[in-house]
């Protein structure tokens, strides 16, 4: 039985993940499947729990950039990025401390580490409750769609985790972007902190690593994030036996943003293809444009849509 708990509950919540056991909890940008970062036990039952690929490094959540700091190596850019950008929707990969005491699951084995501060009062109470680092990837079976309510969470993972805590809605609804600052700022996700924002930080664009490059970034894999049915992207128009996502004015089962506002439809992505998803039939989405977080949006969307079978 997976235990349902509430803001009032982090202490509990806290107990369990330094006992070793499994808390999902929310963060602003998705729900997170949480581990203690140190437990090696506690980081393969996420993967476990996820059924997701061994190959697939997970995030760190830490309280702050002082933290962050014992277990990566940070050159003056990724510095820059994390007094910028923490706490917030910003995943840096960075070398990884040998000595920092993380269990080698977390990183899949790689020489690198992916880190952030996220950016919610519930996730930086247990945070601190907790008193580790905390490893999470998306709360959700591997290759669905992740979660932004304690529902969906439940949805895909009731039984197989201690714990939920509830914290409502996720306010951002996309998975962090993430930034590897070496050898050359290069973007390795897009996510829920605009790639402009990042670009007029540093002054010059990311580096865009192909999938080839970043083999070992599952983000990355074609056929993720996928809905049951099948993802038409740029509809224009729907067939009888399809349901329409919409975007901006048209006439949609579920709309993104009726407004054609991005931010909003990037907070309603992942909650309206689950509700798509549980009426079993084709989807088709009106078409998003390639600008700010709706890069982000068609990334994940392209994901959903791609040939299943990976
Ligand atoms: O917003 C988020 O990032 C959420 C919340 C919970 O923080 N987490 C999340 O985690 O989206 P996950 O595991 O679903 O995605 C993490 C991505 C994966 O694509 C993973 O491969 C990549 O980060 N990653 C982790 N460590 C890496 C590393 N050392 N090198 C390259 N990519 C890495
Ligand atoms: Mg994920």
């Amino acid at each position: 039985m997976t235990e349902m708990l509430f803001p009032d509950d982090i202490a509990r919540a806290a107990a369990l993940l330094r006992e070793g056991a499994l808390v999902a909890f929310p963060t602003e940008t998705v729900y997170g499947l949480g581990a203690d970062a140190t437990n090696d036990r506690a980081v393969a039952g996420v993967f476990a729990a996820k059924g997701r690929p061994s190959f697939n490094p997970l995030i760190v959540h830490v309280t702050d950039l002082r933290s962050a700091r014992a277990i990566a190596v940070f050159d003056d850019t990724a510095l820059m990025l994390a007094q910028a950008f923490w706490p917030g929707a910003l995943t840096l990969v960075l070398p990884l401390r040998p000595e920092a005491g993380i269990a080698p699951l977390v990183s899949a084995g790689l020489p690198t580490i992916a880190l952030r501060v996220p950016d919610h009062p519930l996730a930086m109470a247990l945070l601190r409750a907790c008193g580790k680092p905390i490893a999470a990837p998306s709360a959700n079976p591997s290759g669905r769609i992740s979660p932004t309510t304690a529902a969906h969470v439940a949805a895909g993972l009731n039984g197989k985790i201690a714990a939920i805590l509830d914290g409502g809605p996720c306010p951002v609804g996309l998975e962090s972007t993430i930034v590897s600052p070496q050898p050359s700022p290069s973007l390795l996700r897009p996510g829920g902190l605009p790639i402009d924002a990042i670009e007029a930080l540093l002054g010059a664009p990311l580096e865009q690593r192909k999938d080839s490059e970043t083999l070992n970034a599952p983000g990355q894999l074609a056929s993720h994030y996928a809905p049951k049915a099948s993802l038409r992207l740029n509809a224009n128009r729907c067939a009888k036996e399809e349901l329409l996502l919409g975007f901006g004015p048209v006439e949609a089962d579920l709309n993104l943003s009726p407004s054609g506002n991005l931010i909003e439809a990037a907070a309603n992505l992942f909650s309206h293809l689950h509700q798509l998803d549980t009426m079993n039939k084709p989807i088709a989405v009106s078409p998003i444009p390639q600008t700010g977080l709706g890069r982000a949006i068609n990334d994940r969307l392209r994901r959903a849509a791609a040939p299943r079978g990976t």
